[in-house]
């Protein structure tokens, strides 16, 4: 199959969640199963341009009312796709300097939120299709991803099947309901869409427009990345407003587990990492890995303490409220009243980076790196012993499968993602890869870690066997990709019923 994918996002070009890991690594298990997978993004500001090759030519792209655009096009072909007999995965950068020409692939400290980001989106979606018939190459696929791509599907449903693309099934893949991509209706116009759509596309929301909700309407196909998330946004608590329109589309809805690329998340052969290590040399390589990481972030040099790690979003979403908030998050508790340590790797909204700081300057087991450390992320995965992710919600959610992976047991809300891929302890049989809660409040997270901590002394032999069975964990790419392109045929079909 012919398989285009739209992404704002797509490692290691630009990332700002896991986004943009689930987007490279599934057309590139796609690719390696013989599809003919190719991936279009803006060219941002900081994608450096002399490392790609402009295709010939500039590219109009009509961008509803605000006219033709003219783009460059650059290519390159994704890192590790190149086959034996030539034909690596081509990656496609639309470049309008007007839209992307600037830091920031949402927004900015300045304006967390781009103002012309319709138009900027309007860009990339109606530039996908020029693309396309720029290369004469035109996709059974179109796979678009969150709301930042939705107005692909909506265009080729409304518009752009008369023009060449009959024979093209969409399919829409929601990371995270929680961003929408909600403005006013005067950006209606420059989306390429005329207003007698402005219903019929589901763009509207409360005289607003809303791209989420569009890409939900006019998609043949939806998918979201973990089957307990695909049940739990069908329903009010979820939904963020739009567990009516998912229920009515419940029959094209499907849940698909994220994989995990091992090439990049192994902790047998992690550059990274002070000392690789397999399930057989768990032992010996944690504790070296929890030394350089205690080095590293300026903790006591102890193994006798656990170590706690996070690397999160500092956002509502993944509960941080409930672990930094002044007075009642349970951080200051947990690291006062209990032997551990804790090491914190996040970047994200002021108030939790300031709090943070105050806990640093406050406790001398904890520590934190705020910003964006890619090498830091996994040694913070290798290093600790347990991995705190107490999300509100969780689609998937990556990093508890890489903490899994690097026999880093994982302390999770039974949420999304985590709750289809972390098996709770059991503490009679010493089974199970992790340890959960319900319900998300400061006392449970506490309550939760001070369980680890409890069976991490006492029940040594437990802790062992769980990091074991968490390393021999199957996160593979193959059977996801598997069902997709069941999926992209589903899709297809209803294009022929
Ligand atoms: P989300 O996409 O909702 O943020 P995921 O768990 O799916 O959650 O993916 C998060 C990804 O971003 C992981 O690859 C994680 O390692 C990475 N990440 C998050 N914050 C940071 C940070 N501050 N530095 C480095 N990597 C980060
Ligand atoms: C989103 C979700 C996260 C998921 C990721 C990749 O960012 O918040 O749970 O793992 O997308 O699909």
């Amino acid at each position: 199959m012919k398989i285009l994918m739209v992404s704002a996002e797509a490692v290691p070009y630009a990332k700002t969640g896991g986004l943009a890991d689930m987007v490279s690594a599934l057309a590139l298990s796609l690719h390696r199963a013989g599809h003919d997978v190719r991936i279009v993004m803006p060219r941002y500001y900081a994608i450096d341009r002399s490392a790609l090759r402009l295709l010939p030519e500039p590219m109009g792209v009509p961008v509803g009312s605000l006219g033709e655009q003219w783009t460059a096009v650059y290519a390159t072909e994704l890192p590790g796709s190149a086959r034996a007999n030539g034909g690596g995965l081509p990656v496609y950068f639309i470049d309008h300097e007007q839209s992307f020409g600037r830091e920031g692939v949402y927004g900015s400290p300045a304006e967390s939120d781009f103002h012309d980001n319709p138009a900027r989106f309007s860009v990339l979606c109606n530039g996908a299709f020029q693309l396309c018939r720029k290369l004469g190459w035109f996709p059974d696929v179109i796979h678009a991803h969150d709301w930042s791509a939705a107005l692909a599907p909506v265009l080729l449903k409304f518009v752009e099947r008369r023009q060449g693309f009959g024979g093209t099934a969409s399919v829409f893949t929601i990371h995270n309901l929680g961003y929408q991509g909600n403005y006013s209706k005067d950006y209606f116009p420059v989306l390429g869409l005329g207003w007698e759509h402005f219903f019929a596309s589901g763009f509207e929301d409360w005289d607003r427009i809303n791209f989420l909700k569009a890409g939900l309407c006019s998609a043949d196909a939806l998918t979201t990345v973990s089957p307990t998330y695909a049940a739990e946004i069908q329903s009010g608590e979820h939904g963020f407003r739009m567990d009516g329109v998912l229920r009515s589309r419940s029959g094209d809805l499907y849940g698909i587990l994220n994989g995990v690329d091992t090439e990049i998340w192994n902790p047998a052969k992690d550059k990274r990492l002070a000392r690789t290590y397999t399930a057989r040399t768990l032992a010996a390589g944690k504790a070296l890995n929890k030394r350089a990481l205690q080095q590293r972030m300026g903790l006591p040099e102890d193994a006798s303490v656990p170590l706690i790690g996070m690397v999160t979003r500092l956002t509502d979403q993944k509960g941080v409220a409930e672990v930094f908030a002044p007075t009642f998050g349970c951080a200051y508790r947990l690291c006062s009243q209990i032997a551990l340590q804790f090491a914190v790797l996040g970047a994200g909204e002021r108030w939790c980076q300031d709090e943070i700081r105050q806990l640093e300057s406050k406790l001398p087991n904890f520590r934190a790196y705020l910003g964006y450390d890619d090498g830091l992320s996994h040694q913070i995965e290798a290093g600790s012993d347990f991995f705190l992710m107490p999300s509100r919600y969780e689609p998937c959610g990556l990093n508890q499968m890489y903490s899994l992976l690097y026999g880093t047991l994982p302390i999770v809300r039974r949420t999304g993602g985590l709750a289809d891929t972390v098996q709770n302890y059991d503490d009679k049989t010493g089974g199970g890869t992790g340890f959960m809660f319900d319900y998300l409040s400061p006392q449970s997270v506490f309550d939760t870690v001070c369980w680890a901590v409890y069976a991490w002394s006492h029940r040594p032999d437990h802790i062992a066997h769980m990091r074991k069975r968490a390393m021999q964990q199957e996160f593979g790419w193959s059977v996801a990709a598997a069902r997709y392109a069941d999926v992209y045929e589903a899709a297809l079909k209803k294009l022929t019923r």
